[in-house]
């Protein structure tokens, strides 16, 4: 009996099956109901009783070690088996990770700073959380002017630290942080002030409570309405391409004189006339004008010495007509079929 063990649990230890078939062989001779271990065990019942004693102990150690050794082999098989099954081909490259990609009204936002900055334009900020006088008095609005009334502007209260409240708004447009500029710095002031703006306003495919706009401000002594023309004629062009033509119509705004609306050739149906330009050729992109001396004088800034143009464009306008976008809510919705189109453009 004892040597039998000792010669099976050699025997055992030195197996190396190779593949399913020779597991089984090894299944059979050792661990089966028909196998040399459980004959062993067959053979130690017939024995006396302090044989059994004896042998009972290292004739389960061997059963163990023999079964211990067919899962090992088996769970490797099987690990082997199934990376083989399953056809990959690991000399492929990997799948790219899907990546993040910028807002398409970040994209536009960054290429008209790009284009304003080599003109020489700084970028500035301003709040969004608004009083009364810089967004509306010290740009010249009367007192009953119909976009100070609710149905455009936002009102939000603030309780000063004294618990009295004034009243507050949300900016209706960026032409605050052209106040704002003005009077904190002497000019000569060039810049471009980028943000979000609030209206009261139903949203809809042309229409929505918040947007973008980029201001512009060129504060100096002599300059003129040329100077505008000349700096969104470039603009246009390097937006949009060399053809792109502008046009300026008269307009008005309280806080320039004279104002215009500044038109650019559609480009989506080059001039022929198209559902985005309401086929009349052209595309409204921004409101500008030479700074009212009102707005000046509020500011600190002599008229008589000063003079300056400002502009301001709706970036989501612009978007628009860059990328072909016709529904004003899509920059907004977060729907990622619509934003991973923009994952290329720059
Ligand atoms: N603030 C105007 C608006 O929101 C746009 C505008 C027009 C800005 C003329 C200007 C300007 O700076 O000169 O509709």
């Amino acid at each position: 009996m004892e040597n039998r063990i000792i010669e099976l649990v050699q025997e055992i230890q030195s197996a190396n099956p190779n593949g399913q078939g020779e597991l089984e062989v090894f299944r059979l001779k050792y661990i089966s109901k028909k196998g040399s271990i459980s004959e062993l065990f067959e053979t130690l019942k017939t024995l006396p009783k302090e044989e059994k004693q004896r042998f009972g102990k290292p004739l389960n150690e061997l059963k163990q070690l023999a079964e211990s050794k067919f899962t090992e082999w088996q769970e490797k098989l099987e690990s082997s088996s199934s990376a083989a099954s399953l056809d990959i081909d690991f000399t492929l490259p990997p799948v790219p990770e899907k990546q993040g990609n910028q807002h398409p009204l970040t994209l536009t936002r960054n290429r008209i700073i790009e284009i304003f900055e080599r003109l020489g334009f700084s970028v500035a900020d301003g709040p969004e959380i608004e009083d009364d006088w810089h967004n509306f008095s010290a740009l010249n609005f009367p007192e009953n002017h119909p976009a100070r009334e609710m149905q455009d502007t936002f009102f939000v209260e603030k309780k000063g630290q004294d618990g009295a409240s004034q009243d507050m708004l949300l900016r209706t447009h960026t032409s605050n942080v052209q106040v704002r500029m003005m009077t904190n710095q002497k000019p000569p002031i060039r810049a471009i002030m980028p943000g979000r703006v609030y209206r009261n306003e139903a949203i809809s495919a042309r229409a929505h409570c918040f947007f973008h706009q980029v201001e512009g401000l060129y504060v100096d002594r002599n300059v003129g309405f040329a100077d505008l023309k000349q700096t969104l004629y470039h603009f246009a062009k390097e937006m949009y391409g060399q053809d792109t033509k502008i046009r300026f119509r008269p307009s008005f705004f309280p806080f320039t004189e004279p104002s215009a609306e500044i038109d650019i050739s559609c480009l989506i149906c080059k001039g022929k006339g198209c559902n985005v330009c309401k086929y009349s050729g052209w595309v409204e992109i921004a409101g500008s004008g030479m700074v009212h001396p009102n707005v000046l004088r509020h500011c600190g800034i002599d008229p008589e010495e000063f003079t300056g143009f400002a502009f301001g464009m709706g970036i989501e306008r612009v978007t628009m007509l860059r990328y072909q976008v016709n529904d004003l809510r899509l920059y907004s919705e977060n729907d990622l079929r619509f934003l991973r189109q923009f994952s290329t453009v720059v």
